[in-house]
């Protein structure tokens, strides 16, 4: 696997690679890479001839008081990881070769309304960082495909928006949840779950399964239900911060006969905020 940390050298061995006929690939990352990053390398090489990932812990995404100067780096055995998969380019950028002119002037890309609601609403400005950088790395790279986990559901559906909206021509693939065994979904913030916290950080999975059970055997007091699933995450000690049963599309709150439907949630341990989602395809009525 070849590294670069500057855009001019990545971008002329990925122009040679073009002019080779070959499809190029990326997945977005931030880095501390874990076994659902590997699966997204995986399957981008199931749709191109080279794969670039990406590794940058992109401050413009973090709110002031998040956890930007404590998200784990970890680009050593990232690296061995992503060469064992077979992945063909590694960009880990410094932040002056993303952002030259600073993050406070820089030009934005918005996805409006979808980026508000949900993890939006919680993480003001979140979404717009997002974007723009995911923009950014679109430019930099001109990939033919970029795969995003659905564990980040509604970022997913914001990058779709965005490349649809802006004529992008990436085709965006979507990863599968991967999970622990315990149904916990993996996560670069899962190392900052307590010891003693772990055996029930697996709460949130478990009452959004809770509610796609309630749904699939026909209860639709979908506000009872995100009611009830947080009073859950509260007795087993965690702080909720939202639950949401939405139309998979819009990401709006559903209507009792959506037939695509994403419960998501998120919820706070003592020093990790964790998200989940679970979709769930309703029969059309007769
Ligand atoms: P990061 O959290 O590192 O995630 C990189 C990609 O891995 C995202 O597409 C995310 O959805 C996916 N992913 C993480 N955990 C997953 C899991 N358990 N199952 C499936 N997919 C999973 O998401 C970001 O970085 C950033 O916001 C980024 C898109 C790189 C922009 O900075």
């Amino acid at each position: 696997m070849q590294i670069y940390h500057h855009i001019h050298s990545l971008r002329e061995v990925l122009s040679e690679a073009r002019v080779q006929g070959k499809r190029v690939g990326v997945v977005p990352t931030m880095g501390n890479l874990h076994a659902a990053h590997i699966a997204l390398i995986k399957t981008a090489q199931l749709h191109c001839d080279v794969v670039v990932c990406t590794i940058f812990v992109n401050r413009l995404q973090f709110g002031l008081n998040e956890d930007w100067d404590r998200y784990p780096r970890t680009l050593e055995s990232d690296s061995l990881k992503l060469n064992e998969a077979g992945c063909d380019f590694l960009f880990c950028p410094e932040e002056q070769e993303i952002y030259p002119n600073g993050m406070d002037s820089q030009a934005r890309v918005r996805v409006p309304c979808m980026a508000d609601t949900l993890c939006g609403k919680s993480r003001p400005g979140h979404f717009d960082g997002v974007t723009t950088v995911v923009a950014k790395l679109f430019n930099i790279i001109q990939p033919d495909i970029a795969v995003f986990g659905i564990k980040d559901f509604q970022q997913l559906a914001i990058v779709r928006r965005m490349a649809e909206d802006l004529c992008m021509p990436v085709g965006i693939i979507a990863g599968d949840i991967v999970r622990e065994p315990d149904g916990l979904a993996m996560s670069s913030r899962n190392g900052f779950i307590l010891a003693e916290e772990r055996p029930r950080a697996n709460q949130l999975n478990q009452s959004l399964s809770w509610i796609c059970e309630q749904i699939a055997s026909g209860e639709r007091d979908f506000h009872a239900l995100e009611q009830e699933a947080k009073q859950q995450i509260s007795e087993s000690g965690f702080k909720p911060d939202y639950v949401q049963i939405c139309n998979s599309r819009t990401l709006e709150s559903a209507a009792h006969d959506d037939a695509q439907i994403t419960v998501l949630g998120a919820m706070y341990t003592q020093h990790a905020r964790l998200i989940d989602n679970i979709s769930l395809s309703l029969k059309p009525p007769l």
